[in-house]
């Protein structure tokens, strides 16, 4: 079952070869695919030779292969983990009935739900991004752009996978929407809001892939934990694979701040290098940190209850035992609310309802520990400035605290005084123009543009100042 085959037209561990109608299924999606690479994916660059890792296995050591290739002849494959452990359903009303390798007739329409939706999130990015590589940084960014953009590409391929496998017409239906609906679309646009976005700069880039891909870890992780086999295994291969784009974001961040830190020591101010002032990339990270938040639902939630009663959504690392209670009975979350009087009273909710907030709990837990990381560079930097991860409870657009006026520390204050000081934490007009300003392609090996830091390392032992892309 698990044996790789990487010569068959899709490379996959999932014996394709055996399954000859799904096979054909996914070769027909396959060139339906290719278009849409081609004609949203990244712009410019599809002759050029990129250096990229391609997944080849599932294994602990040497999953992925590094060599150049041009990103429309990279190898999508399908790849699932090696089945985990006693094969038992370890969270909810199911606990310890053997895990589904089929789809249980009456969770199928949610279960679907949770596929296309994380599905529809992949190629969303990929759109977001398309531009970005014409005012690349340095060549080392042009690849990281471009291997999270394959990734990403593979991982609708996953998500494909299982929808054209085990949801008959409608799972055939529902993959070719992933490739109708387009970020931004007035018409027809991706199902998350966060996915709607433009992402127009690499600024935006970086805090994208720090928190919005953070997201991603977790829903994944959730879904990593599913009593539906397939859907467990699939997205535990993913995780892998994501922990690249969230580290492409927290070094790219680190990176701005340890330039303008390292002009701020020698008396001079960033923007007069085209570089970004500390207090700008704040208010970036307060923009996307708080459309990330988003994401996760609603704090509140009788769906997220009903995942997780089913066994398809676990909590954040549940088979690692770290919960008292695998069935979450019993046990209530305590929230605080803004009323319609504009104070805050407690109210406590049921555990199972509050799986989204718990989700969220774990998010901004690693969140701030990438955060501190950050600032212990611009302390070492003796740079006083320091970066905060805004309040669960600002900008937030979903939840209990949708549209209500908060401070970044999670004051809640009246219309009047949000108006006059959102400006001093979300990004203008005249900040998102001053960046773009910055923007400039570096294409030369071993440069770099004046608003970011080379990193420590480069990719796969290789020097920053490898030729990672080889132009045509
Ligand atoms: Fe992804
Ligand atoms: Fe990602």
């Amino acid at each position: 079952m698990s044996e790789v085959d990487l010569e068959a037209r899709i490379p996959n561990n999932v014996g394709l070869r055996d399954n000859k109608r799904l096979m054909r299924a996914l070769e027909t999606w396959q060139p339906a695919f290719l278009d849409w690479w081609r004609g949203l994916g990244p712009s410019d660059f599809n002759e050029d030779l990129i250096y990229l890792r391609t997944a080849v296995g599932v294994g602990k050591g040497g999953w992925a292969h590094y060599d150049y290739v041009k990103m429309p002849d990279y190898r999508w494959g399908i790849f699932l983990a090696e089945p985990s452990g006693d094969q038992k359903i370890h969270f909810g009303d199911h606990l310890g009935e053997p895990v589904w390798t089929e789809v249980p007739g009456e969770f199928r329409n949610r279960l679907r739900r949770l596929i296309v939706t994380q599905g529809d999130t992949e190629p969303a990015s990929v759109e977001q991004q398309r531009l970005l590589g014409k005012t690349a940084p340095s060549l080392y960014d042009l690849r990281s752009l471009f291997q999270v953009n394959v990734e990403e590409g593979r991982h609708l391929w996953a998500m494909v996978y299982l929808l054209h496998t085990y949801f008959g017409k409608d799972g055939r239906e529902e993959a070719e929407a992933m490739l109708h609906r387009h970020s931004g679309d007035p018409d027809n646009p991706r199902i998350l809001e966060a996915f709607n976005k433009p992402i127009e700069t690499w600024v935006d880039f970086f805090c994208f892939t720090t928190f919005t891909d953070r997201d991603g870890k977790y829903q994944l992780a959730a879904l990593a934990e599913s009593g539906f086999d397939p859907l467990a295994r699939t997205t535990q291969f993913m995780l892998t694979e994501e922990a690249y784009h969230m580290q492409t974001g927290e070094n790219g961040v680190g990176r701005i701040l340890h330039r303008s830190a390292e002009l701020m020591r020698e008396g001079i101010d960033p923007k007069s290098r085209g570089a970004i002032p500390l207090d700008l990339m704040q208010r970036y990270i307060n923009f996307w940190a708080s459309a990330s938040m988003d994401l996760f639902g609603g704090e509140d939630s009788t769906n997220a209850a009903e995942s997780f009663a089913m066994g398809l959504k676990g909590r954040y690392r549940e088979g690692d035992g770290i919960y008292k209670d695998p069935k979450a009975l019993g046990a209530e979350y305590p929230l605080e609310v803004p009323a319609e009087d504009g104070t805050m009273t407690k109210k406590s909710i049921p555990l199972r309802r509050a799986m989204n907030a718990l989700l969220l709990d774990a998010y901004v837990q690693d969140c701030t520990r990438i955060v501190s990381r950050w600032n212990r560079d611009l302390d070492r930097l003796g740079v006083d400035f320091r970066i905060r991860l805004p309040s669960k409870r600002f900008n937030r657009n979903q939840g209990v605290y949708a549209g209500r006026p908060f401070s970044p520390d999670g004051d809640l204050l009246t219309r009047e005084e949000w108006e006059a000081r959102k400006d001093e934490w979300l990004p203008s007009e005249k900040d998102r123009d001053y960046v773009k300003s910055c923007m400039k392609a570096v294409y030369e090996p071993g440069k770099i543009a004046n608003w970011i830091a080379p990193p420590h390392q480069g990719v796969d032992g290789k020097p920053f100042e490898f030729e990672y892309v080889k132009f045509h």
